[in-house]
């Protein structure tokens, strides 16, 4: 299902919220967007600009679900079975994404948002680059473009990334396309990183047929139907990139990034600008639910894992609930230092049982309280490699993040204080009664 096929479908469901307000890209719209966080949304007029723009397509898990047709607690199964059957979309001749091509071009008239006053200036926030390295093939990935001028924008491109360790060893510039108004699919895919070997259009595939043409002046295929490419090279001259809003809701700082020039830009007629709202909900969902098969693969190499959940509290990227069935009194401990080996970023982890609801954070606080004892069930990792993004981590230019880790086993224990094994009838003693459990309920 394309962008728009997806829209189509937000409308029928009542999800789709539609603006026909005329509004400025500077500034003002972000405000809607955050406003209705979460919400797909349609700017159907902006000031100055002629193309509609759309947000928050993946601003919640309830948008990816529709779009994906499955339940929202199915989600995690989904990705992981696609990352295991991905398989190279087909190359077609034309694509709606190539109908028109800028004679000249002009970046100034994308409907660029600048998001804050304090940004370095308007950002593409939803742009997807692809690159292809000639030792590992195709990469696709979520890069943050700070506009410079009528061709010229400034990447971050994070440090040992696919696009950046091919930037470093190349001798000169490094071909790219850069799609812009992407499905639900694509975009999910873009935020995995599973490897330089592994092809995130693959992924996009594997969840839904992903068509590709090749663009018109580089080596490179992109969705027949994005709205918007951009076509050019990453050079190795850099200029300042920043202030930024990053997800964890701090200002990133400003660093040197490498410039991107643009000698071709193609559309779609009447094509649709997507924006994407640093530090909300959209950019937090997308960076961590492709980490949720990760963890969860981990998990169940100790033991049976039923779920996994990255909060959107802390980020949807430090914190995590990891649902299990214990078949071992130690399953709960077991679990917890697995749920690190397969998100490093991860800071802190509640391990429970099945009857928990992991999407409720009071069902999680609740067993925690009834189920955890601090000297018996907590875990501390100190001087841990961590997330960047974390501002109370130990940041030392050059170097690694360093951060505490803490892992919280709040699964029913299934020995006494005394270390003495409880049978399963005085495990029960740990359920939640519930007056909607009992018989004879109306
Ligand atoms: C919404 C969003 C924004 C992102 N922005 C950036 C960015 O500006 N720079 C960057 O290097 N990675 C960014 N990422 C992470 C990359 O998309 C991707 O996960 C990572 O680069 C994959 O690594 P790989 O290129 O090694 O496969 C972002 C991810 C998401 C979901």
């Amino acid at each position: 299902m394309n962008l728009r096929l997806f829209l189509d479908k937000a409308r029928q469901a009542g999800l789709l919220q539609t603006n026909s307000e005329e509004l400025d890209p500077h500034l003002e719209m972000a405000r809607v967007i955050d406003r209705l966080e979460g919400k797909p949304l349609l700017f159907e007029r902006v000031a100055g600009y002629d193309s509609r723009v759309v947000a928050s397509i993946c601003g919640a898990r309830e948008n990816l679900a529709l779009d994906l047709g499955v339940e929202v607690g199915q989600l995690l199964f989904l990705l992981a079975d696609a990352f295991a059957r991905a398989s190279p979309p087909p190359i077609i001749r034309t694509g709606p994404c190539q109908e028109v091509t800028e004679g000249q071009v002009d970046l100034r008239r994308l409907p660029i948002l600048t998001h804050l006053p304090q940004d370095g200036g308007p950002y593409i926030t939803a742009g997807l680059t692809v690159v292809k390295d000639p030792e590992h093939g195709r990469n696709v990935a979520f890069h943050r473009l700070l506009l410079l001028d009528a061709r010229h924008l400034v990447a971050r491109l994070v440090e040992g990334r696919g696009t950046d360790t091919l930037l470093r060893k190349s001798p000169g510039d490094v071909e790219v396309a850069i799609c812009i108004g992407n499905s639900v699919p694509v975009l999910l895919a873009a935020a995995t990183s599973l490897g330089p070997e592994v092809d995130e259009f693959s992924i996009a595939h594997a969840l839904r047929p992903t068509p590709l043409v090749k663009c018109l002046t580089v080596d490179l295929e992109v969705p027949a139907e994005c709205e918007f490419v951009l076509e050019g090279r990453i050079t190795q001259t850099t200029a300042p990139e920043g202030p930024f809003l990053d997800l964890t809701g701090t200002m990133d700082i400003v660093r040197d990034g490498p410039i991107v020039e643009i000698s071709c830009l193609t559309h779609r007629h009447d094509p649709i600008y997507q924006a994407l709202l640093p530090g909300g909900q959209e950019h937090r969902l997308l960076m961590g639910l492709p980490r949720e098969p990760a963890i969860y693969s981990e998990v169940s190499k100790v033991c049976r894992c039923q779920n996994v959940l990255l909060t959107p509290a802390a980020g949807t990227w430090l914190h995590a609930v990891v649902q299990i069935e214990k078949s071992h009194p130690d399953d709960g401990r077991r679990a917890l230092r697995a749920a690190f080996d397969g998100h490093p970023s991860l800071k802190h982890v509640v391990v429970v049982d099945g009857d928990i609801d992991i999407y409720d954070p009071g069902e999680v606080e609740w067993a925690i309280a009834t189920r955890f004892q601090a000297d018996r069930d907590l875990v501390v990792l100190e001087h841990e490699p961590g997330s960047s993004l974390d501002p109370s981590s130990r940041h030392t230019p050059g170097q690694k993040t360093r951060t505490s880790k803490m892992g919280l086993d709040a699964t029913i224990p299934w020995r006494t204080p005394l270390g003495r094994l409880r049978s399963p009838e005085e495990r029960l003693a740990f359920k939640r009664i519930r007056y909607t459990d009992q018989a004879g309920d109306q």
